[in-house]
């Protein structure tokens, strides 16, 4: 008898850790919670403002992400991690979906999937006022940052002769800069010009025949999100939404654009 009570509370606890498990389990569609995964060091994007006294992600991605949240009858949780820890944390489905200015690349498609495109950027080279790097070819020779595990890695792999600085965040590599520590930087048209706006030292020019750089968020090999989140994308296409949030952080007087490179 006392054995058997033994094995039921055994499995009595094992079930109950179970549920537990799969209750914190952030992949479970089901669920109320959308848990979102960014890296909160791309302004526009997403960035941490702290006006308020307290920490708060914001950005393009994050209303998208809200909006989308919302139509779907959820609510968001978001979880700021580096950029190169983004893929992984799909992969180990510790995230539901993730909005980081992600660019769906075909590398990346083998191991996540990704919604439709929702904007369009380009790459720059940010280099110090007057340094005149304006071409993959000027970059010769020159130390040159990019995120770990972006596209931008990828564009710097392929300029010959330069010595690539591959930095966990987009502050760390404008901050490389202004030391001189590096000469320059790749980085986003619209990302370059929040920290030019917040750094009259520093300078952007457009690379030349650069790839695109477009944003689509991206999900768990067979998430059944994407269906139920490419509608709402669509939607805020035809309704004017996606314009009315372009404008409010990448429009030329936002004020986002300033407070949010404010180093
Ligand atoms: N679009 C580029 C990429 O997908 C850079 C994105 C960086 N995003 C960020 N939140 N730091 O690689």
């Amino acid at each position: 008898m006392k054995r058997f009570k033994f094995l039921l509370t055994a499995l009595f606890s094992t079930l109950l850790t179970l549920l537990v498990v799969t209750a914190c389990n952030s992949a479970d569609t089901n669920s109320n919670v959308l848990v979102m995964a960014t890296s909160a060091d791309y302004p526009p994007y997403e960035f941490i403002d702290s006006s308020s006294g307290q920490e708060e992600i914001i950005g393009f991605d994050i209303d998208i992400a809200k909006y989308i949240a919302e139509k779907n009858g959820k609510t968001l949780q978001i979880n700021n991690i580096d950029f190169n820890g983004l893929i992984p944390a799909l992969q180990a489905k510790r995230a539901d979906l993730v909005m980081a200015g992600m660019t769906p690349t075909e590398e990346r498609k083998k191991s996540v999937d990704f919604s439709e495109v929702y904007y369009e950027a380009k790459n720059t080279i940010v280099s110090k006022k007057g340094a005149n790097l304006t071409t993959a070819d000027t970059l010769k020779g020159k130390k040159v940052g990019v995120q770990l595990g972006s596209i931008q890695q990828g564009v710097a792999e392929k300029i010959p002769g330069i010595t690539m600085q591959p930095l966990n965040k987009i502050n760390e590599i404008v901050q490389e800069i202004k030391a001189g520590r590096i000469e320059a930087a790749i980085i986003e048209d619209t990302v370059a010009k929040g920290y030019i706006a917040a750094n009259p030292d520093l300078e952007f020019n457009l690379l030349p025949n650069s790839e695109e750089a477009g944003s689509a968020i991206a999900f768990p090999k067979g998430s059944p999100l994407p269906a139920r989140f490419n509608p709402v994308l669509q939607e805020m296409k035809s309704n004017g939404k996606l314009e009315e949030l372009v404008k409010k952080w990448f429009g030329e007087d936002s004020p986002a654009l300033k407070k949010a490179s404010g180093a």
